[in-house]
Formats: structure tokens, C-alpha cells, sequence
């Protein structure tokens, strides 16, 4: 463990660097972990989300699809954009050889952008789609930056099949990588349970107090700890290792 000892930050491990932090969690992520992060627009979420899977060795399984409302500049560098998934099972097992044989990991973005409220209905059909598909899955990654664009009935109103999907795989071992605003956002299943949770400072008591039962932190650390917090820093929490960490924007 290369976390450094702080005496700032009273309940903290230590901090880290972005880089440290990059290298320290895919040195530290198992094949099959989920991860969620939880910080309001604008933070650096997904910018850190792409930034982690893109790392040496990440994701940790076969390959990776993520379900995005339209393209994002911070997860253009993750494989290719593809117009549904899978595709029919022979092209995909010759895809699948293909990369295993090149030691790549498949990594595809459904990333639709709607254009009228009706292509909700085409977008949630082919995103349900993929989470169907992610049921059988044991060795692949689903990666869903802005959690509640799927999941909220006024948007893709997916909720309770990611619910299922996200219990499901977690028993069976598939990887999940989810960014969300807070945790009154998004299904129970996604937010229990977590290995790795990574937190922008918030002000909102409510959000700060979920947060720390989530941590199983006493509430008034977390926010004395956001309190000490930039913009842009984040906190790593390493629920299986009972640690959590600082990390700087840069
Ligand atoms: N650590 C950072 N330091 C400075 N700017 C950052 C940092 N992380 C992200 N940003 C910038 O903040 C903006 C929002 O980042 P993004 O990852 O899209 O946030 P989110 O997904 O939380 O909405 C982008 O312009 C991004 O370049
Ligand atoms: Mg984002």
C-alpha cells in the first residue's frame, strides 16, 4: 500500500494524486468488482471513470459495453461507438476470439442521442437490450455513466431491470462501473454491496448522511472531510479493504 499517512485529514488513510489514485485502484480491482461514483454534475466523474478504465490491464474481464446518452468526450478513448449490441452471436464469438487471441479487451459505447422524446422508446429498447444480454454475462464489464438517465422512469425508466441485472451479475461475478448524482438516485442494489465507491464533496446533508452509512462513516467526518475538499477532489472508498482515501484533482 503506498497510501500516505495525513495528519489533515482526521478518518482518512491518506491522499493520493490522481496518478496515484489511477494506479492504486487498478493495481487494487478485482475481476467482477463494482464500483460506483457518486458527485453532482460537472465534478469529474466520468473524466475519472475513463481515465480508470483506460488504465494498463482495465477493464479486468473479456471487455466492456457502456450505456451513455450520447457521446462523451471523457469515454471517446474506450473502443468503439456501436449503433446496438451485441451483435448476432457468430460475429460476436469471432469478435470475442479475435481480441482474446490480440490480448485487447472488446470495448464498444452505445452512446444514442436523442433527438425528439420519441426516440426514448427505440433507445430504452435497445439499451434493455444490452442489459438482457449483460444477464448472461460472467467476464464482461457494463459501464453506465449517469446512472439516472437509465434508470428514471421520465427518462429511460430502466430501473428495475438494471436492479435485477446488477444483483444478478455481482453473484455471478460480471463487473459494473455506474456514475450517479447521489444515492437517492438510483436502485438499492446499485449502491449495497459496492467494493469501490468514489465521492465528490457535497454540501446536502441528506446526500452526506447517506453517504456516510454507505461508507459506514460517521456523517459528521465525511463533512468536515468535503469541507477540507476542492472542486475537483474526490474520496476512495475501498469498502473490501475498509479504507478511504482523498483523491487530489491532480
Ligand atoms: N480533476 C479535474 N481537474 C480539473 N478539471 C476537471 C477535473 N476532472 C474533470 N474536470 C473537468 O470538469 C468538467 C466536467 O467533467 P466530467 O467528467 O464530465 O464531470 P461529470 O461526469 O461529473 O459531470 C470537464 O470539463 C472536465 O474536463
Ligand atoms: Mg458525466
Amino acid at each position: 500500500m503506498i497510501a500516505l499517512p495525513s495528519a489533515n485529514y482526521e478518518g482518512a488513510e491518506g491522499d493520493f494524486t490522481r496518478d496515484e489514485f489511477l494506479a492504486e485502484f487498478a493495481y487494487r480491482y478485482k475481476a467482477g468488482q463494482h464500483a460506483v461514483w457518486f458527485g453532482s454534475t460537472g465534478r469529474g466523474k466520468t473524466t475519472l471513470l475513463g481515465k480508470t478504465l483506460a488504465m494498463p490491464g482495465m477493464p479486468k474481464s473479456d471487455g466492456l459495453i457502456t450505456i451513455q446518452l450520447g457521446p462523451d468526450a471523457a469515454l471517446a478513448h474506450l473502443g468503439k461507438p456501436v449503433k446496438s449490441w451485441p451483435p448476432p452471436s457468430l460475429v460476436l464469438d469471432a469478435m470475442r476470439m479475435d481480441h482474446r487471441d490480440r490480448g485487447v479487451p472488446l470495448v464498444r459505447r452505445y452512446q444514442p442521442l436523442p433527438k425528439k422524446p420519441s426516440d426514448f422508446i427505440t433507445i430504452r429498447r435497445q439499451a434493455s437490450r444490452i442489459l438482457l444480454w449483460m444477464f448472461g454475462q460472467k467476464n464482461f464489464t457494463i459501464v453506465i455513466p449517469d446512472l439516472q438517465v437509465v434508470t428514471d422512469p421520465g427518462m429511460m425508466g430502466l430501473g428495475k431491470e438494471v436492479d435485477q441485472l446488477i444483483i444478478t451479475i455481482r453473484k455471478r461475478g460480471g463487473a459494473a462501473f455506474l456514475d450517479a448524482h447521489a444515492p437517492r438516485w438510483i436502485p438499492s442494489s446499485c449502491k449495497d454491496n459496492v467494493q469501490h465507491l468514489v465521492v465528490w464533496p457535497t454540501r446536502n446533508e441528506d446526500a452526506i448522511k447517506s453517504l456516510g452509512r454507505l461508507i459506514g462513516v460517521d456523517w459528521r467526518i465525511i463533512s468536515n472531510l468535503f469541507r477540507s475538499m476542492h472542486y475537483h477532489d474526490a474520496l476512495w472508498v475501498d469498502v473490501t479493504a475498509d479504507e478511504f482515501f482523498i483523491v487530489r484533482r491532480k
